[in-house]
């Protein structure tokens, strides 16, 4: 069985450069929102058709499909012709702008074309307003599908519409699709057309209309979001998740979250990202793609690509980049940058510092506007700072450099030479004193009064 997405053409009502099918719904673009409901359905292949922007849509996949070019866009039946190589026994077609598909209602498809033996089954729905969506007209022993375009007056009131998902015989799909034309409103080959070819026509009612709405622009676009997001968040709470306003928690598909967890308002959590039990996330949080160990609180944050470790501490106001990991119990506060390093268990920088390409051990205590001078406007060096390390506030470790365990660097310096373990690194001027040198002198005359 193979399935053939459609995504080839230009998206005219997204007013947008990029092809609609790049667009994202919580971070995710829609076409691998479609890949991944196909896929749950075990199919074997999966061809996807390009068109406008094919590169950007080609560059979002590694090899795990295959493209076949529609170069110009002559309509839905013209693109499914593009793939006519790739049909199977059994084909399924989605258009590429309905993202929200799920697996079980096209295995419900794909079960009501194998068990009426028809050549196509169409999934169906009635929207609250049918207007843009082709109509399912039902006549005595014909079903044809009619393009919003191509209507009459008296088939504007059906309300039973084409979710354009299919599921296909291949014989039949390849013996009829030679027999479309482009007579019509719009002048396309329509694949909807197709169906007055096929000797026996089956329809599901998708479970719901959500599922199958599509998204031809940008409102629709953030419908869709709305509707991906009720989903995900009600999923969450009724597994054990706070989350104090679904309306502002915006959680990719695929993130996995513990129960007693916290999600507060205004807080995203998108990519391959894993939250623990028992975590306070936000509010005014984003976390992507990365690893939340139990009993986590993250305030008013950025973290990104980062793995934290059981009990850590971040925010308000932190930013954690990728490549860092912060073990157990690590504390990393206000306006405090941490970048690609290792930060030891119950380590601490609680205020305005800079971490880059560091390698904290255990038990560090970083001062109040601590910096790794890691850069050299050519090459990045590294941190290192031993266990049990205390760094004076206002201090600049200029990297490569290493402080030694238990050592003590003193407020204000700027260390350049490695520190040994157990030693006083002080690395600042002394301060001057000069005596009364302000003090107003008093007059003779004064004295005499
Ligand atoms: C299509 C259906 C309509 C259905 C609706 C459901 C047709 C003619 N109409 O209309 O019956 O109710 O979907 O959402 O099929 N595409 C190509 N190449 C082309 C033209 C389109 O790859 O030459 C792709 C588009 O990128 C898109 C999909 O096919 O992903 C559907 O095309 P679109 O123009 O959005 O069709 P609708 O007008 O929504
Ligand atoms: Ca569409």
């Amino acid at each position: 069985m193979t399935a053939i997405i459609l995504a080839a053409g230009q998206s005219k009502r997204m007013k947008s450069g990029i092809p609609k099918v790049a667009h994202s719904i919580l971070g995710v673009p829609i076409i691998k929102w479609i890949v991944g409901a196909v896929r749950a359905t075990g199919v074997d292949r999966v061809v996807i058709v390009t068109g406008f922007g094919a590169s950007s849509v080609e560059s979002l996949f590694q090899n795990d499909v295959l493209f076949v070019r529609q170069e110009q866009q002559l309509g839905t039946g013209h693109a499914v012709m593009m793939a006519a190589d790739f049909i199977d026994d059994e084909v399924l077609v989605i258009p590429g702008d309905v993202p929200l598909i799920t697996g079980p209602t096209l295995c419900d498809l794909i079960e009501d074309r194998r068990t009426s033996d028809s050549d196509v089954s169409i999934l169906t729905f009635a929207p609250e307003d049918p207007a843009g969506y082709g109509r399912i007209v039902r006549e005595t022993d014909e079903i044809r599908i009619v393009e919003d375009a191509d209507l009459n007056d008296s088939m504007r009131d059906i309300t039973e519409v084409n979710s354009s998902i299919y599921a296909f015989s291949g014989g039949f799909l390849k013996n009829s699709l030679v027999k479309l034309s482009c007579n019509n409103a719009q002048g396309e080959y329509y694949l909807t057309d197709i169906v007055v070819h096929a000797n026996s026509v089956s329809t599901v009612a998708a479970r719901d209309d959500g599922e199958v709405q599509g998204v031809n622009d940008r409102i629709q676009l953030a419908k869709a979001q709305r509707y991906a997001q009720e989903k995900i968040n009600l999923q969450h709470m009724k597994d054990g998740v706070t989350i104090v306003d679904p309306n502002t928690t915006y959680i990719a598909p695929g993130v996995t979250i513990g129960q007693d967890s916290v999600i507060e308002p205004c807080t995203f959590i998108l990519g391959n990202t894993v939250v623990g039990k028992s975590c306070a996330i936000g509010p005014m949080s984003r976390i992507v793609d990365s690893e939340i160990e139990d009993d986590v609180s993250v305030v008013r944050s950025e973290v990104e690509g980062a793995e934290v470790g059981r009990g850590a501490a971040i925010g308000p106001f932190s930013r954690i980049r990728p490549g860092t990991v912060l073990e157990r119990e690590t504390k990393i506060g206000n306006f405090v940058e941490v970048k690609n390093s290792r930060i030891g268990q119950r380590s601490k920088a609680l205020h305005l510092s800079y971490i880059g390409d560091a390698n904290l051990g255990g038990d560090v205590n970083i001062g109040a506007g601590t910096i790794t001078c890691n850069y050299d406007g050519k090459k990045k060096h590294k941190t290192i700072i031993e266990d049990g390390a205390f760094v004076g506030s206002n201090t600049a470790l200029v990297a490569p450099i290493k402080i030694g365990e238990g050592s003590v660097v003193a407020a204000g310096s700027t260390i350049t030479e490695d520190v040994p373990p157990f030693s006083l690194a002080l690395a600042r001027s002394r301060q001057v004193i000069k005596t009364d040198k302000y003090r107003q002198k008093t007059s003779g005359k004064e004295n005499e009064k």
